[in-house]
């Protein structure tokens, strides 16, 4: 097996602060040679800001170094269910970094901007045939962005009927955590609904939760089991019998785009995690983008600004729409994050509308093989095919004393970034694996050989280095307890006095 993360040796990495020694400066700046004005005199530093002295290749090593600690899909598999961690191809970068694009400024006037807008525009399209939802803003800066904007925009409909009482929103138990948080945000509040013994929505306890205050039902589709919810046609038609709209949490696009078109099931609101579907980079807190695609009902609610065409092809020309009377108002910056649009966009154009297909297929194939290696050695709470992610449990290890995240620690030595662990909640011990389409065959066998050899040591009891794992990067397994009890997150270079030590 080739490793595929673990290389070089790694040293400990002191703090910019431990390193610093004031006589090597990159910058030495000029003592002050005036008195702050009167009234901002409160606020003039008293003491150095303490800024570390060191020069810039001490500074850019440390940066280095610490990013090679790091696992990325660049270094390795990185199979982070839910989370789409597939490669982001070079051409994506080349294109968002091309002079005429990148250079431009928010604020400059559209009639210089014509290329960027005309890219956008059609991104917007694009996104919007491919949702099966017509209407499209691009603002929202990541997922969870893109639901808040959602909720607005439904909680917006519901008003603009004189129907503002509805305000309870059905979220099913498998969602991610930023469904109800994004329903509360918008001034809502949530009711969770207990999934079925297969994983699914349960007709029972939908239509037991629905009546004349349901504003919305929040679903992600195929859920966070990995399972396509076959019911959605009735779910949609029930939500909207009772006066309500649905929701759709795009973030697991990748099974179905291309294929299938989550607007032509029933969904009347969807966000689009382009850092996920449309391969993107992220991790480490963004950038990301979610653009929304919406129903005929809610397009007068999107956020300005958006870019419009006018004209025929030959002299079209792009604007941007400031102003729209029911619009929810602007949720970000600008037209959005231009830079990862544009990455979007440059994946979209690789496969073209002919392929597209084809990263639904393959991820879900790839995600089938894992699932079909797997099975019969780690427990599967839902058997049977799945889409683009497979989900299993720690039931069989766990008679041996290996718990999942044993297991996903021991996958950090063997070479892997581990799958997403605990998550969804409905299940004991998840383990849920996202290969996406972007991996080989190769890295995939490679991946389960290790998933298999844990299993086998588990079952012959050598658990061991499963046990006190990782043992190869430079941290180690925390101490979970003290971590919790007494977590050290800031540093200090004043010495810790007893007091505070106790
Ligand atoms: C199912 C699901 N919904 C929503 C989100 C939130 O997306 P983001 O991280 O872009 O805010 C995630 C993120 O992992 C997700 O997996």
């Amino acid at each position: 097996m080739k490793p595929s993360a673990v290389s070089g040796i790694q040293h400990e990495e002191p703090l910019l602060f431990e390193q610093a020694h004031a006589e090597s400066a990159a910058i030495a700046l000029p003592g002050l040679d005036a008195e702050p004005p009167a009234a901002l005199a409160a606020f003039a530093r008293q003491a150095p800001a303490g800024i570390p002295g060191l020069s810039e290749p001490e500074v850019v090593r440390h940066f280095v170094r610490l990013s090679q600690w790091n696992h990325g899909i660049e270094t390795g598999f990185y199979p982070l269910g839910s989370c789409t961690m597939k490669y982001n191809p070079r051409v994506n970068e080349q294109v968002a970094r091309l002079p005429g694009l990148a250079l431009l400024h928010p604020e400059q006037p559209e009639e210089t901007a014509q290329g960027l807008l005309g890219l956008l525009f059609d991104l917007q399209q694009w996104l919007g045939e491919i949702a099966g939802l017509p209407h499209v803003t691009l603002q929202p800066a990541a997922g969870a962005h893109g639901e808040l904007t959602g909720m607005m925009m439904i909680r917006a409909w519901h008003a603009s009927r004189g129907d503002a009482k509805r305000r309870k929103v059905l979220v099913p138990d498998s969602a991610h955590g930023t469904n109800p948080a994004s329903a509360v945000l918008a001034g809502m509040h949530t009711v969770e609904l207990k999934s079925a013994p297969n994983g699914r929505i349960d007709l029972d306890v939908l239509k037991a939760h629905l009546d004349d205050e349901t504003a919305a039902l929040m679903l992600t589709n195929p859920n966070t089991t990995g399972m396509f919810e076959s019911d959605i046609a009735e779910i949609c038609r029930l939500v909207h019998e009772a006066g309500g709209l649905v929701y759709g949490d795009g973030a697991n696009l990748n099974a179905l785009v291309g294929v299938a078109r989550p607007g032509d099931m029933g969904i009347d609101c969807l966000h689009i995690n382009v850092h996920k579907t449309f391969s993107t980079p992220h991790g480490g807190g963004g950038p990301g983008a979610g653009p929304v695609a919406v129903c005929d009902a809610l397009a007068p609610f999107l956020p300005v600004p958006r870019i419009e065409k006018v004209g025929a092809e030959d002299g079209a020309r792009y604007r941007i729409v400031r102003e729209s009377p029911q619009s929810i108002g602007p949720v970000f910056g600008g037209l959005g994050q231009v830079g990862v649009l544009l990455r979007a966009a440059a994946y979209i154009m690789a496969f073209g509308r002919e392929h597209l297909h084809r990263i639904a297929e393959d991820a879900v194939l790839n995600a089938n093989y894992v699932r079909a290696r797997l099975e019969g050695a780690f427990h599967a709470p839902f058997p049977g095919l799945c889409k683009h992610e497979c989900l299993f449990t720690d039931e069989y290890q766990h008679r041996h004393g290996v718990k999942t995240l044993d297991i996903a620690k021991r996958l950090i030595d063997l070479g892997f970034h581990p799958m997403t662990v605990y998550f969804p909640l409905i299940v004991h011990g998840a383990m849920l694996i996202e290969p996406t389409e972007t991996e080989s065959r190769e890295t995939l066998d490679a991946f389960c050989d290790a998933m298999l050899e844990i299993a086998r040591q588990c079952e012959a009891g050598e658990v061991e280095d499963i046990l006190n794992a990782p043992r190869l990067p430079i941290r180690r397994r925390l101490d979970e307890t003290q971590a919790a009890r007494r977590p050290v997150l800031v540093w200090n270079d004043r010495p810790t006095t007893a007091n505070e030590a106790g």
